[in-house]
This record gives structure tokens, sequence and C-alpha cells, in this order.
């Protein structure tokens, strides 16, 4: 594969040998192993449309750990505010010999687009798109999952059972989530008002037509003590019609994660986030900061997922030739 545009084209193949290097390069890294020359000589463009804290900067550290050229592109301060498409940045950024793109673009179908035209010749890699997907935030889950509940090296998440709540209806990290896990042979249960789920997620009685590979419940408090694995996903004010706007105080009632509802979780059980976090509305500050909660240690998984998915993607060298060659800095 030269692209990694939907966590849905992963085989449970391709999930677990990103996986598995994504903890080998994390092994070096803890052995003082801070760059390896992989990718040296080959130009890494971050082509962010929309804003970003955690997928950007790990992004970043990913291809410099792996001594990429990066060029950092931010469609604000671009030719694209004065109305430059993406076909015209595209081909530009090829004149310029990107090797890969990175691309988070507010359209869902934007990376797609670009990973099916002749403007650019490399990789493509979603960083997210609008509400579609974003798969390297879902392998980093799985990542934060397989280290939590017993699932080393080579092993998939069978049997694990994993709870989603909140704004499943604008969360393309849920839709990433629900491919990746289900491949990977998780249980998944999404938690949301009626309201912000999507259409289509459960099955339709009339139709037939089936929905997603999950269940779907309305009722946090049931679902807990069920959980290995508690998702927490912002609600996305920013993509949603102001009429629609849920109250803080009623949707912290029904489906936000404090410290009464931690205690009903099984003891193992971790929480996560893939942030920005809106404390208090959807995860109080006792639970953000609890040892459970993964958040910031999903940020530096982030880092080792990122630099598997580039190193399968443009690397070519084995990962025991690269170890072999490594520069320590
Ligand atoms: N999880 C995530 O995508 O965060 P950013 O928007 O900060 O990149």
């Amino acid at each position: 594969k030269r692209h990694l545009v939907s966590a849905a084209d992963l085989s449970r193949d391709d999930a677990l040998l990103i996986l598995d290097t994504a903890e080998e390069l994390a092994q070096l890294s803890g052995r003082a192993v801070k760059k390896l020359p992989t990718l040296r000589g080959r130009t890494v463009v971050n082509l962010f449309f929309e804003d970003s804290t955690r997928t950007k900067t790990s992004f970043e550290v990913a291809e410099k750990r792996l001594s990429a050229d990066v060029i950092n592109f931010s469609a604000k301060g671009s030719s694209v505010s004065k109305g430059e498409s993406l076909k015209d940045t595209a081909l530009t950024l090829q004149a310029m010999g990107a090797d890969a793109v990175v691309i988070r673009h507010h359209a869902s179908g934007a990376p797609a687009r670009l990973a099916q035209s002749d403007w650019l010749h490399g990789s493509v890699i979603n960083a997210g798109d609008g509400t579609h997907e974003h798969p390297t935030q879902a392998l980093l889950d799985a990542f934060t999952m397989r280290r939590h509940l017993n699932a080393g090296l080579g092993n998939d998440l069978s049997g694990r059972r994993v709870t989603i709540v909140g704004d499943v209806l604008h969360s393309r990290v849920a839709r990433s989530n629900v491919h990746l896990l289900t491949t990977l042979g998780a249980q998944v249960t999404f938690v949301a008002p009626p309201t912000l789920l999507p259409i289509g997620i459960e099955p339709n009685p009339d139709t037939g037509a089936a929905g997603w590979p999950c269940e779907v419940s309305y009722d946090l408090d049931s679902v807990l003590p069920k959980t290995d694995a508690l998702m927490m996903l912002r609600v996305q004010r920013e993509r949603m019609n102001a009429a629609f706007f849920p109250t803080e105080r009623e949707y912290s009632r029904r489906y936000g994660m404090n410290g009464s509802r931690m205690a009903q979780l099984p003891e193992h059980a971790i929480v996560m986030h893939p942030g920005p976090m809106v404390r208090g509305m959807e995860i109080t500050a006792e639970v953000a900061d609890s040892p459970r909660c993964t958040v910031v240690e999903q940020v530096a998984n982030g880092v080792s997922v990122r630099m598997a998915v580039l190193y399968l993607l443009l690397g070519g060298a084995t990962l025991a030739d690269t170890a072999a060659r490594t520069d320590s800095v």
C-alpha cells in the first residue's frame, strides 16, 4: 500500500504490522536511539487546512526522528486564502519534490481525492478529514489499548470491550476506531444522545440495511461495568448548527465522565480521549488528571505510530537494518 486514507483499508495483518513496528520503534527510542536515518533525503509535507495541536506536532516529531526533510504548510497565511485550489496547491508541492503529504482538511474525502489524483506522486496520509476518518488516531488508540489490556506484540484486541461516548455524529475518530477495532476483534459500543448519532448506525428494520459493526446504547451507566477501554469524544460545536447544541448541564449529567462513573469501571479499565478535551462538559478534571486516564500517553504513542506508518509507506530498509545504522543524538 502506498497511501493511508482510511482505517477501513487496513487488513488485520496490515494493522498488526503497523502496531508491532511502532512498538519496536518505541523500544528503540526508549534505548536512547533518538534518530533513525530511514527517510534521509526524503521530503514530507504536513499540509494542514484545519487546526491541530497533537497530530501536526507528532507527525513533525516522527518525521524528524526518521531524518526526513519536513515542510510545514498551514492553509492560514498561504495562497489558499487567495482562493488557490487543492489541485494547484498539490501541484506546487509536487514541483518541490514532496515524497509524502500528510493532509488534514475540513472536507471529508480530500485525502482520497489527492491519493487518486496524478497531482502528487508520493504517499498521502490522512491526518483527519472532516467528519470522515482519522486513521492514525485510531492506530495510536489501538496501540495504547494493546499496552494496557495485555495484548502484546503480534496480538489483536479480540474480546476487548471498547465503549465510545459522545458526539459520534461529527467524529472522524469514532469512524476510524470502529473500523480498526472491529478488524482487530474488539467489541465496540457507542453511547450518545440520539441527536449525536449518525443516521444508519443502527440496522434499519424497514429496509433491512445493516448498521455499523457495533452496539448502540443511550445509558452510559449500564455499559461502564462491561468496559475495558472507555473513549470519550469531544463535542464538536464548530461542526454543529447552534440550534442543536446540547446544554452543557444536561449533556454532562447523562454522558459526561466523572469520578463516580469512573468508580463503576472495572479496575483494569482505562479512560481515553483523543483530545482536545472540553473539561467540565465531557470529562471532569478529576478523571482527566487521574492515573487511569491515558490522554497524554496517547499523544506520546502517536509519535511511535506515525513513525511506523511513515517508515512502512516510505521506508524500504528493514527495521533491523535501520537499527544497525542508527544515529544516536
Ligand atoms: N486528536 C487530534 O486529532 O488532536 P489535534 O486536533 O490537536 O490534532
